[in-house]
């Protein structure tokens, strides 16, 4: 389990665009966060800079004292996360047992071993047997979105990030994965941090949630007290998606 602090965030990319803008976050060991937001308010570029993809202009981001501008540490720094892509990112030419073993491998040279734990990886997310040997292509969405998780956790992570982790999967199997993603953060008893803009994802998923505005952190709380909460723009977003999903 690690803990995540953002202190005064800033990013800005060469066209002018401040995308982050003074960013404090604290996320605290064994806690499920989530980042909420509409579309283009930076989500992904703040994932990107607490992977060391994108340099931050000033301030710091730390995973257990850890920064990430720290190049000697990078190795240490990074081998905490693991992250469940938007599109999956299974490889397409290899069987999803072999898409969990290649995982496996990163972090474990035995090859034995490897196999187990990818075959006790698949079972735990509920994938038969009868799978294993199948390429991506040739097995459902929502089967997909579990092997991608199965090679998430293969290499015994203490961070999980999950990047709008129900999006083109249709309400009953995006239920299914929710209710296995909150499953698989209790049993790992890891650290996780979803992005995501559907606020039945949060309000199921987290512990805590941050509203994100325009590169700022408008308001961090529990989705219970966003409806009474002081921020007009979290209460609007608070209705608005009430709204749709009726
Ligand atoms: N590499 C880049 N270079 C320049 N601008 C970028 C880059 N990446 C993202 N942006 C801009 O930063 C802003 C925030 O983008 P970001 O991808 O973080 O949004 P988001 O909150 O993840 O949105 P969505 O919910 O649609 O995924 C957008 O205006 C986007 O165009
Ligand atoms: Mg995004």
């Amino acid at each position: 389990m690690s803990k995540i602090v953002f202190s005064d965030v800033h990013k800005t990319f060469d066209s002018g665009l401040h995308v982050l803008n003074s960013i404090s976050l604290n996320i605290k060991s064994g806690e499920s966060h989530i980042i909420l937001g509409q579309s283009g308010c930076g989500k992904s570029v703040l994932l990107k800079c607490l992977l060391g993809i994108f340099d931050i202009d000033s301030g710091d981001i730390t995973v257990d004292e850890i920064s990430v501008k720290d190049r000697k540490k990078s190795n240490e720094y990074l081998r905490k996360f693991s992250i469940l892509f938007q599109g999956n990112a299974l490889f397409d030419s290899m069987t999803i047992l072999e898409n969990v073993i290649f995982s496996a491998s990163q972090v474990n040279k035995n090859k034995f071993e490897c196999r187990n734990i990818a075959e006790e990886k698949l079972l735990a997310v509920g994938l038969e047997d009868s799978v294993f040997n199948l390429y991506p292509a040739e097995i459902s969405g929502g089967m997909q979105k579990r092997a991608a998780l199965a090679r998430a956790i293969a290499i015994e992570p203490e961070i999980l990030l999950f990047d709008e982790p129900t999006s083109g999967l249709d309400p009953v199997t995006g239920g299914m994965i929710c209710n296995l993603l909150k499953d698989t953060i209790e049993y790992l008893g890891v650290t996780a941090l979803t992005i995501t803009h559907d606020l039945k994802v949060a309000a199921f998923l987290a512990d805590r949630v941050s509203v994100l505005n325009k590169g700022c952190v408008v308001w961090t709380g529990c989705t219970e007290e966003m409806e009474d909460c002081h921020s007009d723009f979290v209460k609007n977003f608070y209705h608005a998606s009430n709204a749709i999903s009726k």
